[in-house]
């Protein structure tokens, strides 16, 4: 019995100090003791969450993901790659176990993603026929927003089709329809899930030509009479350089054609790269110049990436009746795919947890706001 009394209080420290160490006031004055708490009357919430997340197997992770958020997105096993491998073959179990994770947790979860030239299986990549392509185009967004329809929250029906200039991307998908794909792929989503948001999610879209490349698709979906609920900005930004001005003008813009708009996949890069964006078919080779802070990481970067965050989620403040969601992409930093991406092996610090769960100083600067 001693022994019982002992692990319950162990456990009620443990918590009881996560709070203390993580807590701001609500705004009915109360403390809030996560992010969900504290921006529960603005917007969801967010993050991704890799396969071991899902299946519960990472402990902390497992403690932590449902006290701060309130939304996720599976970081890539509802990709089709993964999803649908084989043209007759699909393979459900990770998302089934997502979606049985956010009914278990009462947490949100938005399908990421249907239509996207990356992470394609090997045997769509080489349909040469296009009616079978059309055919496979069909059957995967029947067959998987079909599945999760009623249970999943939202889908980012499809992902990143525009260039940096605002041109359509060159991708088989174009190739094979036309740019009338990006319409299609929604008209079909709308019929297989009609009771699910329906998103345009992109990198760089809060760019002026992007945006106007964005602003444009978004146009031609309504214009056929087919619908769209919002556009995600991904949101992969650096330290010291975040877009505030584009951004606020982007939220307002989707905003006018009476659209939804969630910051989707929001890291704040430490690491110095050659290039702007999160195309993730482009990548630079390893160099020990470009992993800086392999032993540690100056806190005053820390501090710099802190008002960063603070700024970011000033303007989302600001903007609460326009944005709905702001999802990270990824719970710690040791789980970010910018260790691995575009440079292969580096220690980047990207989010607001630290390797070991603890907030950091920028968790503290966004719930400050809160106070
Ligand atoms: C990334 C994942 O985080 C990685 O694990 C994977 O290896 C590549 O894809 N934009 C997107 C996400 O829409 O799906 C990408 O996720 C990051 C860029």
């Amino acid at each position: 019995m001693k022994k019982f009394i002992v692990k319950i209080t162990a456990a009620g420290a443990i918590l009881a100090c996560f709070a203390y160490c993580t807590s701001t006031k609500n705004a009915t004055g109360n403390a809030a003791t996560s992010l969900k708490d504290a921006y529960k009357k603005d917007f969801l919430i967010g993050t991704a969450l890799n396969t071991q997340q899902i299946e519960e197997k990472d402990a902390k992770a497992a403690a932590l993901i449902p006290l701060q958020f309130n939304a996720i997105t599976p970081e890539n096993i509802m990709k089709a790659e993964i999803i649908h491998p084989q043209w007759d073959q699909y393979n459900f179990d990770l998302a089934d176990k997502i979606v049985a994770y956010g009914a278990k947790h009462n947490i949100k979860v938005n399908g990421h993603t249907l239509i996207w030239h990356s992470q394609l299986p090997q045997f769509a990549r080489r349909i040469k026929d296009v009616d079978s392509f059309k055919t496979f185009f069909t059957n995967h967004i029947n067959t998987v927003a079909g599945r999760y329809s009623g249970k999943i929250f939202s889908w980012d029906v499809v992902n990143e089709a525009l260039n940096e200039d605002g041109t359509m991307r060159k991708s088989i998908f174009l190739d094979k329809m036309g740019d009338g794909f990006v319409t299609e792929a929604f008209r079909l989503a709308a019929i297989a899930s009609p009771n699910t948001e329906l998103y345009y999610n992109d990198y760089n879209n809060e760019q002026p030509k992007k945006r106007e490349g964005c602003l444009a698709l978004v146009k031609k979906v309504q214009a056929a009479g087919v619908r769209i609920d919002g556009v995600g900005i991904q949101g992969h930004w650096h330290l010291g350089r975040v877009p505030l001005k584009d951004i606020e003008e982007s939220i307002l813009a989707y905003h006018a054609l009476g659209l939804k708009v969630m910051i989707t996949e929001l890291d704040i890069e430490m690491l110095p790269r050659n290039f702007q964006g999160a195309d993730v078919n482009q990548r630079q080779a390893s160099n020990p110049a470009l992993n800086p802070y392999a032993n540690g990481i100056p806190d005053s970067l820390l501090q710099q990436q802190a008002t960063d965050y603070a700024n970011l989620f000033k303007l989302f403040l600001k903007h609460k009746d326009k944005i709905t969601r702001v999802t990270f992409w990824g719970v710690n930093d040791g789980q970010s795919w910018l260790n691995g991406w575009p440079v292969p092996g580096r220690t980047n610090y990207p989010l607001l947890f630290d390797r070991a769960f603890n907030p950091k100083p920028a968790y503290h600067s966004v719930m400050a706001l809160k106070k």
